[in-house]
């Protein structure tokens, strides 16, 4: 077998086959599929039935994990559970229950951890219970949507700051967080444009989490921020994935944005592990 990249779309999306990613990894290989990540900012895997330790082990090939903040169901691992089962129980959470709302946000258009001071690298989402129906993931390129840019909009965007705040974006939904949980959930600043070092290639690291321009009036940030994430999200840019059980799928956090559709969740059952991997860079704006 040999590793095969084959590009889902122009720019955007590759599947990646021939390669067990849960056995244990030679650097050469390795180096292929991160150059393959850098090129496609996204990576998809077909039949990698995956136990938490293997993915804890192809994770840190990227770099060192996040761990995973109180509210999350998975609070306390490196992982980000995106389910509707319980993860002691294994039962269906009822629909009203504070989990359920918190998972809400994912199904609006976000990039993870922007929030953090030392924003991510990349998330890697693995399929454990996939739904009959829905429960779809769908991703964007915020590199098309600078592409999309005239020169004179580009310059205009270079330097500027974004400010990324985690209760925002929860708020969008109508999720509060307790007192406690909001002590030290302190918002973080970074540049809207992003360039990868292996390439050069420029993108807008954008979502949910961004809530304005540092400087800008709140209707002029607004404006920007909706333009560059309507440009990130045009057909032409962006992918749906439909699950299969043992998927994986890797995607850029500072070059894509993604998000989570609706599947009937009194009735099917949906188990995502999610690890997320740091950048390793911490802002000092
Ligand atoms: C996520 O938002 O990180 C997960 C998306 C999904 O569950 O489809």
């Amino acid at each position: 077998m040999s590793l095969t990249i084959s590009p889902v779309m122009a720019t955007f999306c590759a599947r990646v086959s021939g390669v067990n990613i849960n056995q244990p990894l030679d650097e050469a290989t390795f180096t292929a599929i991160r150059a393959a990540f850098d090129e496609h900012q996204v990576l998809i895997f077909s039949d990698q039935a995956m136990t938490d330790e293997q993915q804890i082990a192809f994770s840190e090939w990227f770099g060192h994990l996040e761990g995973t903040r109180g509210v999350n169901p998975a609070s306390g691992t490196p992982f980000a559970r995106q389910s509707n089962l319980d993860i002691k129980s294994g039962d269906v959470i009822p629909a009203d229950d504070r989990r359920m709302f918190y998972q809400k946000a994912n199904m609006l258009w976000h990039a993870d951890s922007t929030f953090k001071p030392t924003p991510s690298l990349c998330s890697i989402l693995t399929a454990r219970v996939v739904p009959p129906e829905g429960g779809a993931t769908e991703l964007a390129s915020t590199r098309a949507a600078y592409a999309s840019l005239s020169e004179k909009q580009k310059q205009e965007i270079e330097d500027l700051v974004i400010e990324h705040d985690f209760a925002h974006s929860r708020g969008v939904v109508g999720f509060t967080f307790t007192k406690e949980e909001l002590a030290g959930m302190k918002p973080a600043r970074h540049r809207l444009v992003r360039t990868n070092p292996a390439n050069g290639l420029k993108s807008v690291m954008i979502g949910l989490h961004a809530k304005c321009v540092v400087g800008w009036p709140e209707d002029e940030s607004r404006a920007l921020l909706d333009d560059l994430l309507a440009r990130a999200t045009r057909p032409e840019n962006s992918y749906r994935h439909e699950w299969q059980q043992d998927d994986v799928l890797i995607w850029d956090n500072q070059a894509a944005v993604h998000r989570a559709t609706e599947f009937d969740a009194a009735r099917h059952h949906r188990l995502m592990q999610r690890t997320t991997i740091s950048s390793g860079i911490k802002s000092n704006l």
